[in-house]
C-alpha cells in the first residue's frame, strides 16, 4: 500500500514523539530535550535522547534514532504500513483505503477468507483435544512433557480419528466447498470426494508474525509415516517467507534469535524460557527466511540435529545469513539428536552453556571441512589448510584475515606466517569468490571520510542555525555533496529551509532504508561542541570551504571538457570559492 506524503506527514505531525515514546520509556527533561534508557541497547545511564523541537529520538550509546514512526517500527517490530496504521489509530487519522484492482481485491478477499476459516479449524482442533476424543492426544503431548500452559500458548490441537470431523464442522458453519478446497484443510479425489487432510493427529497451528494462523502441522501420535503432515502453500501460506515461533520470538528482545529444526524443537525451547527460537515450516531455510531474521535481529544461533542432515543444513543456511547481513553461530548439539532432546537430558542451564559456547559459522565450516581430510597424512593435511587459506582470503577486512588466521593457526598447531604466506598468494591471485555485499560495505579511506564528515556537519548546523542557510546558499548548491545519501538530505533540507519550514523528521520518511533513516537521525543529532560563537563561524567556514572543494573536485573529475554548459558551471563554482574569503556569517 502506498500513502500519499501528506497522510504520512499528517499522522507524523498529530503524534507527539515526546508522548509516544513516553508510553515505552520514561523520559525525563534535560534542557531542550528529553533522556532515557534506550530502549534498543542494555544500558545503565540515559543516552536516549527525543528532541520536542526536531520530533526526532537519537541514542549516543547504539546510533538508533529517527522520527515517531521509525521507533514504532523499531520497537514493534513493525512495517512501514504497519507503523503508520498503529499511529493513526493512535490520533484518530483516517487512513485512505486502497483503491484495489477488482483482481487485487477478489485475492485480498480470498486471502481473508482463507485466514478466516484457519481460524475456525484452529479452535475446532484446540477444542478437539480437550474432549473426550481427545483423549489420545492429550496424552502423547503430556508424554512429551508439555504443560498446559505451552500446550495453550501454542494454541496446540487435535484432529479426530474420523476423516471429515473438520469438513463436517465447517459446513455446518457455511464455508463452500470452493473456499475449503482453497483453505488447503481438504484432500480432494474423485472417488472420495472431499475429506479432511488432518486426522487422528496432533495440531500445531503455524502463525505469522501478525498472529494469524496461516496453515497447521499434524503429527502422527507414534511411529506412523509420514511422521507430520503440513498445509500446503495457499494464498496466506507461504512456507519460505514465515517461521515457525516467529510470532513470539519477534518480542523476545533477546539480542538472537535460535534457529532449529522442528515444531516440537521450538514449543520445548519456549517452554525452557528459549521463547527466541523459531523453525522452518518443514523446508529447508530460504533467503527469504534470512531477511525476515534480519528485520528482528543481527544475529542466529543454529540449533539444528546433530545428524549429517543437520550439518548439511547449517552449512547452507550461512552464507545465506551472511548476505542478509545476520552473523551466525552454530550450536554443538552431539551427543543429543535435536534440542528438545538436549534440554530434556540436560535442562535449561547446560543448554544455555551450548548458546554462549556456540561456534563462529566460518570456525563451524572450518570444522567440518577437517572432516573431509585425513589429518595425519601430511599431504592431506597441507591441501586443508590450501582449502582454508582460500577461505581466509575471501574476507575483505585485514583484520578479520588475521584474527581468522591466527585462531585457526593455534588450533591446528600450525605456524602462523607459513598459514599467513598461503593466504596471501591467494589474495593476489585473485582467486576468491566475489562478493557484492563486501563492496557496498567497504570502507572509505581516511581522507574521503574527512569531507563526509565536513558535509555532515554543515548538514547538522543547518538544522541547529537555520540563519546560517543564508549563508550557505550563495555558496554551495546540493549538488556539491559528493554522496547520494547527503545530496538527497541536501536537497530536502536546502527546499525546506528556502521555505522556512524546517521539519528535519520528516526529512526521515523520504528513505526507505532503515540504515539510511538511522544515519538521518543521527546527522540531525549530532552536537558539535564550540567555545565561542566566533569559533563556531570560523570552523563554519572551514567547514564551507572544504564542501566546496570537494564538490568543486568531483566536477573537475567527471568534467566532460567539449560541454560548455558544465565548463561555466565548473567556472561559476571556483568563482564562489575564491569569493569565500569575503564570507560573512550571521546566525
Ligand atoms: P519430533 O520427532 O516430534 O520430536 O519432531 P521434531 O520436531 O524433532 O521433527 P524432526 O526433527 O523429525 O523434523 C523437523 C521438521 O521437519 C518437523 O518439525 C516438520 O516440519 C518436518 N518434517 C518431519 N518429518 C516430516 C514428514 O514426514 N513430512 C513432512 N512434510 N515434514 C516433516
Ligand atoms: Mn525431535
Amino acid at each position: 500500500m502506498y500513502y500519499p506524503e501528506e497522510v504520512v506527514e499528517e499522522v507524523r505531525s498529530r503524534n507527539d514523539i515526546v508522548d509516544v515514546i513516553s508510553a515505552y520509556v520514561k523520559l525525563q527533561r534535560k534542557g531542550s530535550s528529553y533522556f532515557g534508557l534506550c530502549p534498543f541497547h542494555n544500558e545503565k545511564s540515559p543516552s536516549f535522547s527525543v528532541s520536542p523541537g526536531k520530533q526526532m529520538y537519537y541514542c549516543f550509546g547504539c546510533g538508533a534514532g529517527g522520527n515517531v514512526l521509525t521507533f514504532i517500527m523499531e520497537y514493534e517490530n513493525f512495517s512501514f504500513p504497519e507503523a503508520l496504521k498503529f499511529l493513526a489509530d493512535r490520533a484518530g487519522v483516517k487512513l485512505p483505503e486502497q483503491e484495489y484492482s477488482a483482481e487485487a481485491k477478489r485475492q485480498q478477499d480470498l486471502r481473508t477468507a482463507i485466514l478466516e476459516v484457519n481460524k475456525m479449524a484452529g479452535k475446532f482442533y484446540y477444542y478437539q483435544l480437550r474432549t473426550e476424543a481427545g483423549k489420545q492426544g492429550m496424552e502423547y503431548l503430556k508424554n512429551r512433557q508439555l504443560s498446559e500452559e505451552t500446550m495453550q500458548r501454542f494454541g496446540l490441537g487435535f484432529a479426530p480419528k474420523y476423516s471429515d470431523s473438520l469438513y463436517r464442522y465447517l459446513k455446518q458453519k457455511g464455508v463452500s466447498d470452493e473456499l475449503l478446497r482453497q483453505s488447503g484443510l481438504m484432500n480432494v479425489d474423485e472417488k472420495r470426494g472431499m475429506y479432511d487432510k488432518f486426522w487422528n493427529r496432533v495440531i500445531f497451528p503455524i502463525m505469522d508474525v501478525n498472529n494469524r494462523v496461516i496453515g497447521f502441522g499434524g503429527r502422527v501420535m507414534g511411529d506412523g509415516k509420514p511422521k507430520y503432515l503440513n498445509s500446503p502453500e495457499t494464498p496466506v501460506f507461504d512456507k519460505s517467507r514465515n517461521l515457525y515461533g516467529l510470532n513470539v520470538a519477534r518480542v523476545s528482545r533477546k539480542k538472537y534469535i535460535i534457529v532449529c529444526e522442528g515444531y516440537m524443537d521450538v514449543i520445548s525451547m519456549h517452554q525452557a524460557g528459549f521463547t527466541n527460537a523459531v523453525a522452518s515450516l518443514g523446508t529447508a531455510l530460504t533467503s527469504q527466511h534470512a531477511s525476515l531474521l534480519k528485520r528482528y535481529t543481527d544475529e542466529v544461533i543454529l540449533s539444528y540435529d546433530s545428524d549429517e542432515a543437520g550439518v548439511k543444513a547449517a552449512l547452507r543456511a550461512i552464507p545465506l545469513m551472511k548476505e542478509a547481513g545476520v552473523r551466525t553461530r552454530v550450536l554443538k548439539m552431539a551427543p543429543y539428536k535435536d534440542p528438545d532432546e538436549f534440554i530434556k537430558a540436560l535442562g535449561t542451564e547446560a543448554f544455555q552453556e551450548r548458546i554462549d559456547q556456540a561456534q563462529n559459522s566460518f570456525l563451524f565450516e572450518v570444522s567440518v571441512l577437517e572432516g573431509q581430510f585425513d589429518m595425519s597424512d601430511p599431504e592431506s593435511k597441507t591441501s586443508f589448510f590450501q582449502e582454508v587459506s582460500k577461505k581466509i582470503a575471501g574476507f575483505e577486512m585485514e583484520v578479520e584475515r588475521e584474527n581468522y588466521i591466527e585462531a585457526i593457526a593455534s588450533r591446528y598447531h600450525t605456524s602462523f606466517e607459513g598459514l599467513r604466506n598461503m593466504v596471501l598468494r591467494y589474495l593476489m591471485q585473485g582467486e576468491v569468490p566475489f562478493r557484492p555485499e563486501v563492496l557496498r560495505s567497504r570502507k572509505s579511506p581516511g581522507r574521503d571520510d574527512g569531507i563526509k564528515k565536513s558535509q555532515r556537519m554543515l548538514l547538522t548546523w543547518l538544522t541547529e542555525y537555520p540563519g546560517f542557510y543564508q549563508t550557505v546558499k550563495t555558496y554551495i548548491r546540493p549538488e556539491d555533496f559528493t554522496t547520494d545519501f547527503y545530496r538527497e538530505v541536501a536537497q530536502l533540507l536546502f527546499a525546506q529551509l528556502e521555505q522556512e519550514k524546517l521539519e528535519p523528521a520528516q526529512i526521515i520518511d523520504h528513505f526507505m532504508d532503515p540504515e539510511e533513516q538511522r544515519q538521518a537521525a543521527e546527522l540531525f543529532h549530532t552536537r558539535v561542541p564550540v567555545e565561542s560563537e566566533n569559533e563556531l563561524k570560523k570552523a563554519m567556514k572551514e567547514t564551507v570551504k572544504k564542501v566546496m572543494t570537494a564538490g568543486l573536485e568531483q566536477k573537475n573529475a567527471s568534467l566532460d571538457t567539449t560541454n560548455m554548459n558544465a565548463l561555466q558551471q565548473m567556472l561559476e563554482a571556483r568563482r564562489r570559492l575564491q569569493s569565500l574569503d569575503k564570507m560573512v556569517i550571521k546566525l
